[in-house]
């Protein structure tokens, strides 16, 4: 069965879709993550490292930023999502994570000013020939499944049109947005376009857009039947709360934040990303006293402290110290 077919997926997400928000979805039960969408040219920026203390593969920048942080225990899960508007572009940071990730997804439906003036993302939607370009560069020259995520066009007729010409490319999977680029999440999910989509193409489906109205993972399978689809990706749902995934039902937010903390402190996540992710977690909870401590805290020991994981931290610190310590006196032998 294609990786795509019956499945639960955490969406792309900006920020969101970082190492511990990927591990913590498929431990709580999604069959794929997507990354966060990262731009050809970043990406292009960066070198592949082999992160042997944390048992991590990296991308890093000539500065250090770790742009993309991955290991072994998602490698069958992870989807890279491009953001790009040149097929060779594409296909060389393509290239350079086909042997660390599952599968290369081109981002279609971005509506920001950024990805459209760059003529990424929802800018797609009107260049046809060029999207035909980019797939077909990846799906004759990757070992790796390929798939696009996009948004609803301004009729059905064209939106069918355009997913069908996606799927002639030989992609192995479609994402469409129940949007068009112009609308936003307070504008309703259009259910019937995806289902249309889903009719129409061979290839699976995944339906996006339902979130307004996924509390629990039971939502996420009334949402696959209302469009027809093949599976279902989930955003802002579990933005707000990654444990949408869990068949039992979502856990208590604090559980959930510990769980996240503690793979934020074992992938060494950057602390500010740590903090926006449990900020996006708490959603209006962050005006209690422990959300006000949240956005006052300034450091990464300031964050675990205010949920009382510092001796997990300190555990953990002490064993990557030892690691570099004993790396250096081989170094110095
Ligand atoms: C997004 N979305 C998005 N889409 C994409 O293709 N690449 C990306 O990097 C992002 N980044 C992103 C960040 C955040 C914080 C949000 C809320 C959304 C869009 C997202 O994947 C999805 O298409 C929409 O949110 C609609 O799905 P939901 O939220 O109704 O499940």
């Amino acid at each position: 069965m294609s990786l795509y077919e019956n499945s639960v997926i955490l969406a792309p997400m900006v920020r969101i879709g970082t190492l511990p928000s990927r591990l913590l979805s498929l431990r709580y039960g999604a069959d794929l993550v997507y990354t966060e969408e990262m731009i050809d040219f970043k990406m292009l920026k960066t070198r592949r490292v082999v992160n042997e203390m944390l048992n991590t593969v990296d991308f890093v920048m000539d500065d250090g930023t770790v742009a993309f942080r991955t290991c072994d225990a998602e490698k069958d899960r992870v989807i890279f999502q491009i953001g790009t508007c040149h097929a060779k572009r594409a296909l060389k940071v393509a290239k350079m994570v086909e042997k660390d990730v599952a599968g290369i997804d081109i981002n279609m439906g971005c509506p920001k000013t950024f990805s459209i003036s760059g003529g990424m993302g929802a800018a797609l939607l009107k260049q046809p020939d060029l999207v035909k370009e980019i797939l077909t560069e990846l799906t004759s020259n990757l070992s790796i499944p390929v798939t696009c995520k996009v948004r609803c066009l301004s009729t059905v007729e064209e939106t069918v049109q355009f997913c069908k010409m996606a799927e002639s490319t030989g992609i192995h999977a479609l994402a469409i947005h129940g949007r068009t680029r112009d609308e936003r999440p307070r504008h309703k999910c259009k259910h019937s376009y995806i289902q249309d989509v889903a009719r129409e193409l061979q290839i699976p489906v995944i339906a996006n857009g339902g979130s307004s109205d996924i509390k629990k993972f039971s939502d996420i399978e009334k949402f696959r039947l209302a469009c027809g689809a093949s599976s279902v990706m989930v955003a802002r749902a579990a933005e707000w709360n990654l444990s949408v995934f869990r068949k039992e039902g979502p856990l208590d937010k604090l559980e959930l934040i510990e769980e996240y903390i503690k793979l934020a402190v074992d992938y060494d996540n950057h602390w500010t990303n740590t903090k926006y992710c449990i900020q996006q977690t708490l959603g209006s909870e962050v005006q209690t006293e422990q959300g006000t401590q949240l956005l006052a805290s300034k450091s990464p020991e300031d964050i675990y402290t205010v949920y009382g994981m510092m001796d997990y931290y300190n555990s953990v610190h002490e064993r990557h110290q030892l690691y570099l310590a004993k790396q250096q006196e081989v170094e110095e032998r």
